[in-house]
């Protein structure tokens, strides 16, 4: 089986992170996004895998290049204006081809058994198959009705909140026939929620969901994608975090330089020569990016710190994430906070709740 992974996005959720680098290539746990749907793909034997890009996509295909060291082969598809979900799969006819295609939305984290979504697909004798998540609030996802036998009943792409009858929605991981594709016309932007799946459903076609219980996350918010980080370091999906493990949920890179006194408090990842200074503590939930400093005496808890960041001394951080090369000066005390790329943050500073009050 070939994949397809739709990834051409602008990422407007996560700007300004996404300004500087496209959503793909976003590091999570200091590696390429898409490097974690890539292995997962390689661990059940896909090894063609396109990639369907628009929005800074010589920047992807430089950082991922021909897949060779993930043990696949990379296809790179651009779009010159966006095509949408389903404009981006016509786009791809030609790699398609008659093969059955998984179809994976570029900013998803997963991990089931794909052969057993796989079997269900074939055992059905379906021409399109979609995995479905559960989530509290579907009006940002595409909803999905079901009937007992599992075939998809109604799509409905971000209901609105007096339209929401179910849980379940689209976890943006398809298996499709080739047949699927004389519903996508050419050449113009099509979305693939909106318009082809509810017209796979006019026409009667064996259109089924495939549920199954699975880690699932979109990581496209900031909120997210420091969610992602926080699932990896207590091992709700797996994955090798290369560093060396010194006990359990700990991470500490070999590379990196840890002060006197340093407290490390489990879950924690310390990125290759990161440096941490005398007497801070660092977790639960921390990330330390690749080259980042947290100088003497800080409090880092519940933040990812992306690669050369620095925390200046006596300053505490929590709920926050700050992008590379940003900077926290001394003495400040950080509250859920995105600071983005080469910002800096002043002595001393410090941020408040909305709903705190300054006494005089
Ligand atoms: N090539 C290409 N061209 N890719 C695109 C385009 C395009 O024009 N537009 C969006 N994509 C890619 C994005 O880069 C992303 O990886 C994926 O398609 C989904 O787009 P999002 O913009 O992230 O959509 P969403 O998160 O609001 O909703 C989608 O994902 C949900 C699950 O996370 C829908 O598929 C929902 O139905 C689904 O529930
Ligand atoms: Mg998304």
């Amino acid at each position: 089986m070939k994949a397809v992974i739709l990834a051409g996005g602008l990422g407007t959720r996560l700007r300004p992170m996404t300004y500087r680098r496209p959503k793909p290539v976003i590091s999570l746990m200091g590696r390429p996004f898409l490097e974690f749907q890539i292995r997962w793909l390689e661990s059940f034997g896909v090894e063609d895998i396109a990639l369907c890009l628009h929005y800074q996509a010589d920047r992807v295909e430089s950082v991922l290049g021909d897949g060779r060291k993930y043990g696949v082969r990379l296809h790179y598809i651009y779009e010159e204006t966006p095509m949408g979900t389903g404009g981006a799969l016509a786009n791809a006819s030609q790699f398609w081809g008659q093969h059955r295609l998984l179809v994976l939305n570029g900013d998803v984290l997963v991990n089931f058994n794909l052969y057993s979504m796989v079997d269900f697909h074939v055992a059905r004798k379906s021409i399109a198959t979609i995995a479905l998540a559960r989530v509290s609030d579907p009006t940002s996802y595409g909803m999905v009705m079901v009937k007992p036998d599992g075939k998809v009943a109604r799509f409905l792409e971000k209901p609105a909140w007096d339209q929401v009858s179910v849980r379940s929605i689209n976890a943006g991981v398809y298996i499709l026939e080739p047949e699927v594709l004389t519903y996508i016309p050419p050449a113009r932007e099509i979305s693939i929620e909106r318009e082809t799946f509810p017209e796979l459903l006019s026409a009667g076609l064996p259109f089924y969901s495939y549920r199954e219980p699975f880690y699932w996350l979109d990581i496209g918010t900031p909120e997210k994608l420091m969610q992602a980080h926080f699932d990896l370091l207590d091992r709700k999906i797996f994955a090798d975090l290369n560093g060396t493990r010194i006990s359990d949920h700990v991470w500490v890179d070999k590379s990196s330089h840890l002060g006197e006194e340093v407290n490390l408090i489990p879950p924690v990842f310390i990125g290759p020569h990161a440096k941490i200074g005398d007497g801070s503590v660092i977790g639960p939930y921390a990330v330390i990016g690749e080259n980042a400093i947290v100088e003497n005496e800080c409090e880092i808890r519940r933040s990812v710190l992306y690669e050369n960041t620095i925390v200046g001394a006596n300053s505490s951080l929590s709920w926050s994430l700050l992008d590379e090369q940003s900077q926290v000066k001394e003495e400040s005390s950080i509250q859920g906070f995105l600071l983005s790329a080469d910002s800096v943050i002043g002595k001393g500073c410090r941020t408040i709740k909305a709903s705190e009050t300054i006494d005089s």
